[in-house]
């Protein structure tokens, strides 16, 4: 198997290690191509990333990603933009576990506010918001598969801004019938109040599958109720490919410090092994990190004052012991 290793930039570097090192104990043999891409990189040659960069991670059985941090330059286009659409990554699954719930977000990937097409003026600037029934039915069955894979008895939330926007007509009614041809039981939800009461009962939700911007804030803010953005793993899905990442950015405010919380990115390492080799590790990974938090190792953002690296060997030791 290979793992292409993007750590990318800030945290990427101090958290993406440690998911390694978990890769590394399920799958030994595996072979890890390093690929540089990021604001490091933009800074040394002018580019985030290179066509090269994008055949590696092409190649690769999965990518685990760190996170990039976005140059200051007006002209710069998102790499993460380029990579989701070259890799053709159109499913965003990004779970949520908390005190008793586990709530998995299913976010649209290839379109939605962030098309990329835009057009930016200094009178006026304009991004394209576009909705197609091809995609929405893509996202909508990948929702229900995971409703029916992982929610036994689970309704399917479908996250939408209707009302406003005639654009979420297509995206609702779509993501209705394939629930309805899929025999899911859902229901519908505007954006705003879905998110206000996601956080107050996050008990009441399963599956929620929404569009692409709408994912993006939902989930981080979801962060608040599993623990900080620390806690956040997401898998990127395509149809050949596949990228693993936590939901958070590069966090410059912490970064060089050793004291970036490594769950998010272990989680994601928990994902691939799942999905690319089947590795069912997720009970394993999860029981370790608990044992770890309640052992008092964890890092300062879950109220420890463990660094990023013994933090991630007191889980590593869990993981090894089993
Ligand atoms: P961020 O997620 O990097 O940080 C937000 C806050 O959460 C910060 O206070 C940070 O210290 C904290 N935080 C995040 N991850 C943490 C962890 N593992 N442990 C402890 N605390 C953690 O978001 P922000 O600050 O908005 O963005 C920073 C940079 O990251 C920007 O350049 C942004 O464009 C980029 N970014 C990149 C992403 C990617 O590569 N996929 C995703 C999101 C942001
Ligand atoms: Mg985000």
């Amino acid at each position: 198997m290979k793992i292409a290793v993007v750590e990318g930039d800030g945290i990427g570097k101090e958290v993406i290690p440690v998911a390694v090192k978990v890769l590394e104990h399920y799958v030994p043999d595996a072979e890890y191509l390093e690929v540089e891409v990021g604001y490091g990189k933009w800074e040394k040659t002018g580019r985030g990333c290179d066509e090269g960069d994008i055949e590696t991670m092409r190649e690769a059985d999965a990518v685990i990603f760190g996170a990039i941090t976005t140059p200051p330059d007006p002209n710069y286009k998102s790499v993460m933009l380029k990579i989701r659409h070259d890799l053709g990554l159109y499913a965003n699954i990004r779970p949520v576990r908390g005190n008793g719930f586990k709530i998995t977000v299913v976010r649209e990937n290839s379109e939605g506010l962030y098309s990329g097409i835009e057009d930016i003026g200094s009178e006026r600037s304009t991004t394209l918001r576009v909705v197609t029934r091809e995609a929405s039915e893509r996202i909508a069955v990948c929702a229900c598969d995971i409703l029916k894979r992982d929610f036994e008895g689970g309704t399917l939330t479908i996250g939408n801004k209707a009302n406003v926007m005639k654009s979420d007509v297509l995206f609702r009614d779509t993501c209705m019938k394939v629930a309805e041809s899929m025999g899911i039981p859902y229901r519908t939800a505007y954006i705003d109040s879905l998110t206000f009461d996601a956080l107050q009962n996050p008990g009441r939700y399963d599956v929620i599958v929404t569009t692409n911007m709408f994912g993006d804030i939902l989930s981080d803010a979801l962060g608040h109720v599993a623990g900080g953005l620390g806690m956040l793993p997401s898998a990127n899905i395509g149809a050949d490919n596949s990228l693993f990442e936590p939901v958070h950015g590069s966090a410059p405010d912490i970064a060089g410090r050793g004291i970036a919380n490594p769950v998010a990115a272990i989680r994601s390492a928990g994902m691939l092994l799942e999905h690319v080799a089947g590795i069912g590790c997720e009970q394993e990974i999860e029981m370790a990190i608990s044992g770890a938090v309640s052992s008092g190792a964890g890092t300062p953002d879950l109220g420890g004052n463990s660094g990023t690296e013994l933090f991630g060997k007191e889980i590593l030791k869990r993981l090894e012991k089993r």
